[in-house]
């Protein structure tokens, strides 16, 4: 993958979990900027502001020094076309996801013929993962511990109580 181009990785974020961060660092090491992007999904009622996200996330990858954590409200590829991005990056886990991501790639390659997206094959292991499954589990009391890394686990619970 080319050092010269600028990708982003987009998402709800809600809250960030290991299957996130593995896509976000494995496009660090494909791309020379990647730019993670807590975009506003309106078809999901988040749990955490648009700013705990971006923060959770930026605790998480303090050593990805390509790798830059924003928050933007409007269209995705109004965004990339701001900051001159040519590459979205999205994880796929199963089947299920791949109609829903279809439909937003094309869509986001009509709006911006200038902008790629490229999935990334979750790991085996992240393949049930979800920021939902996360949040339920905090609610009831569980560990989430293999979901989501030590340093934001605190944080998690205590809004997802609140
Ligand atoms: O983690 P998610 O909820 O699956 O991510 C979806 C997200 C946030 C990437 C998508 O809803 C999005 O791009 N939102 C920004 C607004 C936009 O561009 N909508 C049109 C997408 S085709």
């Amino acid at each position: 993958m080319s050092k010269e181009i600028i990708a982003i990785c987009p998402g709800s974020f809600d809250p960030v979990t290991y299957g996130h961060l593995d896509i976000i660092t494995r496009a660090s090491g494909m791309f020379g900027k990647v730019i993670v992007v807590v975009a506003g999904n309106t078809s999901k009622n988040c749990s955490f502001l648009p700013e705990e996200r971006v923060e959770m996330i930026k605790k998480c990858i303090p050593d990805l020094k390509n790798v830059e954590v924003v928050h933007y409200s409007g269209l995705l590829a109004d965004y990339a076309a701001e900051v001159g991005a040519t590459a979205i990056i999205k994880g796929l886990r199963a089947m299920s996801d791949f109609e829903y991501e279809f439909q937003m790639a094309l869509t986001n390659k009509k709006l911006n013929p200038n902008v790629e997206t490229l999935f990334l094959t979750t790991k085996a292991e992240n393949m049930y993962l979800s920021s939902s499954m996360v949040k339920q589990i905090a609610l009831m009391g569980g560990d989430i511990s293999s979901f989501v890394p030590e340093v934001i686990k605190q944080d998690i619970i205590d809004r997802i109580k609140k």
